[in-house]
């Protein structure tokens, strides 16, 4: 079994945090999203990999995981181009694939309990496809499926008005090779694109039993700024924390903090897990982090107050106030307003920010 990770897209709904990086590097508790997807793939006994890369990020994804020896996997990049659908990108793995069954999957998508159960599902029984799905509350915005009593799917639709389940297809294919000839039957959807679920619909079409696994633990697609602060909280929830950095003597500390050996909390910090922090980051007097919150490498907070956030990194914060529910790109410095006048905010905001002030 090999794995086909998807890592291309233009990542347009977490802009502008995806200006110039591409959305599978966006840290959650401090790693990749893209790592979530190694380590599911490692656990699951799938060491050779093929990773799709699009137009954005192609040389950072490569940069971060190299050829796969410190993740423990083999890695080969395959260029996308022009993403013009799933099914298109999984189309582009055909020579890596070869005659092996494989895994495809989303590389923005990071669920807690991994891929085994179905890998193994697909394995015991004799199928053109298995699926993850899990039940959704708005289900015309996924692939939808219709599954009989012994999870036997019967009919699956991208995007449907009129949806026949809330079960969506989320994000995690297992396939036979036999999809590389379904792929190339299918015509664009209305939105132009080679959808995979239509691949998987012909082979059904073609009497290929496909097998579906329903996730029951959390599954999150990290496409918008609130899914990464919601996946860091699921994370933050359930990992595993090192207390290794520095903490000053006066400084409190609450709960589960994961604190990098070389990051420093100072006397009059107060920090209340979950949290993490990364290295070289140092958590300045009168700072207060609260809970779910992650601050990237190399960043200065000093005097903020600051909860259910995800700071990237080499970031700078000193001022006084309150930062709640926010995404703080990479190399952002937040300071004070001197107290000249004229008062009020001074802001330098990318392309399609959000504030709320
Ligand atoms: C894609 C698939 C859809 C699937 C979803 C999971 O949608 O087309 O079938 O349910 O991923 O995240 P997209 O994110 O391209 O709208």
């Amino acid at each position: 079994m090999k794995g086909v990770l998807l890592s291309g897209g233009t990542g347009s709904r977490l802009r502008p945090i995806t200006h110039t990086g591409p959305k599978q590097l966006v840290p959650v508790a401090n790693k990749p999203v893209l790592e979530y997807a190694i380590e599911d793939l490692k656990d699951a006994g799938i060491t050779e990999i093929g990773v799709i890369l699009g137009h954005k990020g192609r040389d950072e994804i490569q940069e971060l995981l190299g050829d796969g020896s410190s993740y423990g996997v083999d890695i080969t990049y395959i260029v996308q181009g022009n993403p013009l659908g799933l099914a298109h990108a999984a189309g582009c793995a055909k020579d890596f694939v070869g005659d092996d069954d494989f895994v495809m999957y989303l590389g923005d998508n990071i669920l807690k309990s991994g891929i085994t159960d179905l890998v193994h599902s697909f394995e015991a029984g004799d199928y053109g496809a298995g699926i993850a799905l899990q039940e959704v509350e708005d289900p015309q915005a996924f692939g939808i499926a219709d599954v009989d009593n012994a999870g036997n799917v019967t009919e699956l639709i991208e995007k449907p008005d009129d949806p026949p389940t809330n079960l969506a297809l989320i994000g995690m294919y297992v396939f036979s090779p036999i999809v590389f000839d379904a792929i190339e039957g299918i015509e664009p959807s209305w939105r132009g694109e080679l959808e995979i679920t239509d691949a998987i619909q012909s082979l059904l079409d073609d009497g290929q039993d496909i097998d579906s696994q329903v996730v029951h633990g959390w599954w999150k697609d990290t496409g918008r700024p609130e899914d990464i602060l919601e996946a860091n909280r699921l994370v933050l929830e359930d990992m595993q924390l090192n207390r290794d950095g520095q903490v000053a003597s006066d400084a409190t500390v609450e709960g589960r903090v994961d604190l990098d050996e070389t990051a420093t909390i100072e006397a009059d910090a107060v920090v209340r897990g979950p949290v993490s922090i990364a290295e070289g980051t140092v958590i300045g007097s009168g700072t207060y982090v609260g809970p779910y919150t992650s601050i990237g490498p190399n960043s200065t907070l000093e005097g903020i107050h600051i909860e259910n956030s995800v700071v990237i990194g080499e970031s700078t914060i000193q001022t006084s106030g309150q930062i709640v529910d926010s995404l703080l790109g990479r190399g952002a410095d937040i300071g004070s307003a001197d107290e000249d006048l004229p008062r009020g905010r001074r802001l330098v905001v990318g392309e399609n920010s959000q504030l709320k002030l």
